[in-house]
């Protein structure tokens, strides 16, 4: 800790030292101890989500209030472009640190993690992996310092789970593309700033015909819907994105005609690894609760954690937390070292996603009574923790792709 910068312009470097953000867990391969600098990136966004977000995360989900209000302090931390490099305005850090800070700001409240999440990986890494330099200067750098926040459109209402079978249409018209179309269940939606939105470009050939282009929110002919009413993660803003005749500059296309598919899926296997570690998150905050009821809640004459049943409960939560954030890293290690982890990425959230409805549905049935009371946090973690059961690829789209790859299919 003694090397912190206070001088650098970078804020990250207020929280973790430079050499920190190196990724560092492929150095030794079966090494799973997490470095002092990513414990050191834990307990600052815990004290930051412990104080700044959690004493407000019922009456956000109440009111479905987003949380812009904290989106700026995320960005004072670097919170909000975490793996990307400091050239660019991110934080220069590796995934494993991006999964503690999703999961520590999940524990306080998943609403906050997701805005982060879809801003850091389905807005700026597509953007980063495939986007020219000028594209970077102005649609990434305002993003990764946390001044604009982005979203990611590409589920359709006819095209969730078969991402190939959308209808959005890009046209090509001189040096332009004329978008019409339309997209749902788009998180950050009306708050975004900035858009990735996937279009075919040409129909004919199929998921091989689809392209990426940049949005911004102004443009012409481009309109959100209202946000929608949802079970769980309320404060976060979902809604439906249509285009009518946008057009559309050629030089906001982002990499080929063509690739768009491939962007898509390359983008998810990065962002389901966001949602393990937001499951985590909300998993975690419900067994710290059940476990310190267990500890006081007194039946038949004593705490009720001297009870098997409950004791049986408490051991399955804490092992399935555990398992939960071992294939999440492992999963990280492999992308960053770039080697292939579709598979592992599928197997972290789809594990994480199941472990946090199981853990938060036992916490609720921990606390009895009390677990179904608005008054307490647990019954908003077991709604919090059902969407991650489906976005970014349900369940079954996660055994698909886990088999596909075991198959060779
Ligand atoms: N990386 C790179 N390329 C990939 C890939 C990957 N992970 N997965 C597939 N591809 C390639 C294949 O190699 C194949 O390439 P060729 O063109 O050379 O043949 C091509 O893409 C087509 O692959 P498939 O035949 O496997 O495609 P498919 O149509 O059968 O679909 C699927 C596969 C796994 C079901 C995929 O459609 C999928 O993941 N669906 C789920 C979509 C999803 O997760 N949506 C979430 C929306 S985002 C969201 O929730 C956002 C939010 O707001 C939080």
């Amino acid at each position: 800790m003694a090397d912190h910068d206070d001088a650098s312009p970078n804020p990250y470097d207020r929280i973790a030292p430079r050499r920190a953000l190196r990724p560092r867990l492929g150095v030794t391969r079966l090494k799973i101890q997490l470095t002092d600098e990513q414990e050191l990136i834990r307990r600052t966004v815990r004290e930051f989500a412990e104080k700044e977000v959690a004493p407000k995360a019922a009456a956000w989900d109440k009111d479905k209030t987003f949380p812009a209000e904290v989106v700026p302090k995320m960005a004072a931390l670097g919170l909000m472009g975490m793996p990307f490099p400091q050239e660019l305005g991110g934080a220069g850090t590796d995934m494993v640190s991006y999964c503690i800070a999703i999961e520590e700001l999940a524990r306080a409240d998943a609403s906050v993690a997701v805005t982060m999440s879809v801003n850091n990986s389905l807005y700026s890494w597509p953007l980063y992996t495939f986007g020219d330099e000028e594209q970077h200067k102005k649609w990434l750098t305002p993003h990764l310092k946390g001044e604009k926040l982005g979203a990611y459109g590409l589920s359709e209402p006819g095209a969730g789970s078969d991402v190939a079978a959308m209808k959005t249409r890009a046209e090509k018209k001189g040096d332009s593309y004329v978008l019409n179309g339309q997209k749902s269940w788009i998180t950050n939606g009306g708050h975004a700033d900035s858009y990735v939105v996937f279009a075919k470009t040409d129909p004919e050939k199929k998921h091989r015909g689809i392209s990426a282009f940049l949005l911004a929110k102004d443009t012409p002919g481009f309109t959100c819907g209202k946000p929608e009413d949802k079970l769980g993660i309320r404060a976060s803003s979902t809604t439906t994105l249509h285009f009518d005749n946008v057009e559309v500059p050629e030089d906001q296309r982002i990499g080929d005609e063509g690739i768009g598919f491939k962007i898509a899926m390359q983008t998810l296997d990065g962002g389901r690894l966001g949602i393990a570690s937001q499951a985590t998150g909300i998993a975690q905050a419900a067994f710290d609760h059940a476990l310190s009821y267990a500890k006081e809640r007194k039946q038949f004459g004593q705490a009720i954690g001297r009870f098997q049943a409950i004791q049986g409960k408490l051991a399955d939560m804490a092992m399935k937390l555990e398992a939960s954030r071992m294939l999440t890293y492992r999963a990280c290690d492999l992308r960053d070292r770039k080697e292939p982890h579709s598979k592992e990425a599928a197997m972290a959230k789809l594990y994480a996603s199941e472990a946090a409805m199981s853990i938060t549905r036992e916490a609720v049935q921990v606390y009895g009574g009390n677990g179904y009371m608005s008054e307490f946090p647990l019954e908003r973690y077991m709604r919090d923790a059902k969407i991650t059961e489906i976005y970014e690829g349900t369940s079954e789209i996660q055994r698909i792709v886990i088999a596909r790859r075991l198959l060779d299919l």
